[in-house]
């Protein structure tokens, strides 16, 4: 064979090679419907109380949470609260003023969290909580100095605290830790109440007059603050055109929430039920937890690659696997190892004899950010020159024209199946729930927050696709109004705080 022979033959099997996982990753309409089907069965599973010896801990079903909040603002509220926001690669500190006319102000300090916090295994939980504690006082000092000088003649300032893991709420200010997710490996975190531990470390730093009043999931809080800020009565009928009815974050992790009636919640305790019901309350927000859908693997659609990143390369293997097919944190890793397989079957970048040859960026877990892939997604220069460019600045990975016309198909796979699997949950809220078929043409909204639903170029237009074939129809579709939720997790923890 001449080497021109050889060259073609080796396009032709990388092309083969590239077209077989790009159609393992296709998720068709038919598996939509299985999934939303499967996902209300385990909605409906995970309300109702555990089989004997089950704990959230040890289920692999939809946690199902309930989030102990029971209304929804309506844009009057006001005050000033203080948000604390633990969820992702940053810590944020803030003071809201909510003004009662829907609108909100709001101070605050973000600080990333140092990636020893992360990454070294002998961290305990007072180092975590000490640091967010020292935070809070650097907030306290620089907004707020009058009241720490008044130590514990202070008022005391009342904070929500949104901590974006999984919980067992217990009440609306207490919860312990189920099991971390998105990087985190503190082991004795799990199984403590985290409020207890971050006003513990409030007052060794001096802040006695800092109060955690409430404790918040961020999708829950984006929920509320969507309530909050959307005016959603239409002034011409002067009804109401549409109704906020999901809360969700598809970002480094992804999850939501939702109301539900409370007659329905049976694993709450029924003393608890019939004294809300007795105070007139009828619903409770639900953190469904939805990264941990399918974690027995009955019904997601599953390729080696997901199998190697769940079981040798996260920190939390068997948990959170609709997470790792569907996250800003799993999208890169996911085309990480795809890459570095097609390299070791001599199909791609061949200029690197061996693994150990590749550059090292190619070959270390989770350096393959969703924002390369976004900028791989949407290139439409000639010989895909900004690919290059991305790849090369983010890997130092030089690539040949042809194989970048491999790899944004493969970006664009992995994309369009998370953007898909996104519109399962959503679908089957709406559906068991009922929502597009009350009230008002049955008009509904979604509060939406985080990197991917926000920045990801053709994410929301592909989730819209996939709600339009899944059981909702075209028609059910159009009623849905997916609306960015900015800043939620400040504002509803706010929010929560407040009603405490
Ligand atoms: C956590 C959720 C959180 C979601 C989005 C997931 O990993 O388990 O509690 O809401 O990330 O931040």
């Amino acid at each position: 064979m001449s080497f021109d022979d050889l060259h073609k033959a080796t396009e032709r099997a990388v092309i083969q090679a590239v077209d077989q996982i790009c159609d393992d990753f296709e998720v068709t309409p038919e598996k939509l419907d299985e999934l939303t089907a499967y996902f209300i069965e385990q909605m409906e599973k995970g309300l109702a109380p555990p089989k004997e010896g089950h704990t959230l801990a040890s289920d692999k079903g939809l946690p199902m949470i309930p989030a102990f909040v029971t209304g929804s603002p309506n844009g009057t509220e006001r005050g000033v609260l203080l948000a604390a926001d633990l969820g992702g690669t940053n810590f944020r500190i803030c003071s809201v003023n909510l003004h009662g006319d829907h609108t909100f102000s709001m101070e605050q300090m973000k600080s990333k969290i140092p990636d020893d916090l992360l990454d070294d295994e002998n961290v305990t939980s007072d180092d975590l909580f000490g640091f967010l504690a020292r935070r809070t006082l650097a907030f306290m000092k620089k907004y707020h100095p009058d009241e720490l000088a008044k130590g514990k003649d202070a008022n005391p300032m009342r904070l929500g605290f949104t901590f974006s893991y999984p919980v067992d709420q217990t009440s609306l200010n207490s919860g312990t830790l189920i099991r971390w997710t998105k990087g985190f490996r503190i082991a004795d975190t799990v199984g403590k109440d985290v409020v207890q531990l971050y006003q513990e470390q409030l007052r060794a730093q001096g802040m006695p007059m800092v109060k955690v009043v409430a404790l918040t999931n961020d999708t829950v809080g984006t929920y509320l603050s969507h309530c909050y800020t959307s005016d959603n009565t239409d002034s011409m009928t002067s009804g109401e055109i549409s109704e906020p009815v999901i809360g969700c974050i598809f970002g480094t992790g992804t999850n939501g929430c939702y109301m539900e009636e409370i007659n329905k919640i049976t694993k709450l305790p029924q003393e608890l039920r019939d004294k809300l019901i007795k105070e007139g309350k009828t619903h409770m927000i639900i953190n469904v937890e939805w990264g941990s859908f399918d974690n027995e693997l009955k019904h997601l659609p599953t390729t080696k690659y997901d199998v190697v990143i769940d079981q040798k390369l996260s920190t939390n293997p068997g948990f959170h696997l609709f997470e790792k097919r569907v996250s800003g944190m799993f999208l890169g890793e996911v085309l990480r190892n795809i890459l570095v397989d097609l390299h070791s079957q001599g199909l791609l970048l061949q200029q690197y004899r061996t693994k150990e040859q590749l550059p090292r960026h190619l070959t270390t877990p989770f350096q393959l950010s969703s924002e390369v892939l976004s900028h791989i997604e949407i290139d439409d220069s000639t010989g895909l020159r900004e690919t290059e460019l991305s790849l090369l600045q983010s890997l130092r990975l030089p690539t040949t024209p042809t194989e970048r016309v491999q790899i944004q198909k493969l970006v664009r796979a992995i994309s369009r199946r998370s953007a898909y699997l996104a519109a399962v949950p959503l679908a089957a809220i709406l559906i068991k729930t009922n929502a597009l078929n009350k009230r008002y043409h049955g008009e509904v909204e979604i509060g939406c927050d985080g990197s991917v639903v926000e920045y990801y170029p053709g994410f929301r237009s592909m989730l819209r696709h996939a709600l339009a074939l899944s059981p909702l129809g075209a028609e059910g579709e159009r009623k849905v109004h997916l609306k960015i939720a900015k800043d939620g997790s400040g504002v509803g923890a706010a929010l929560c705080a407040l009603v405490a």
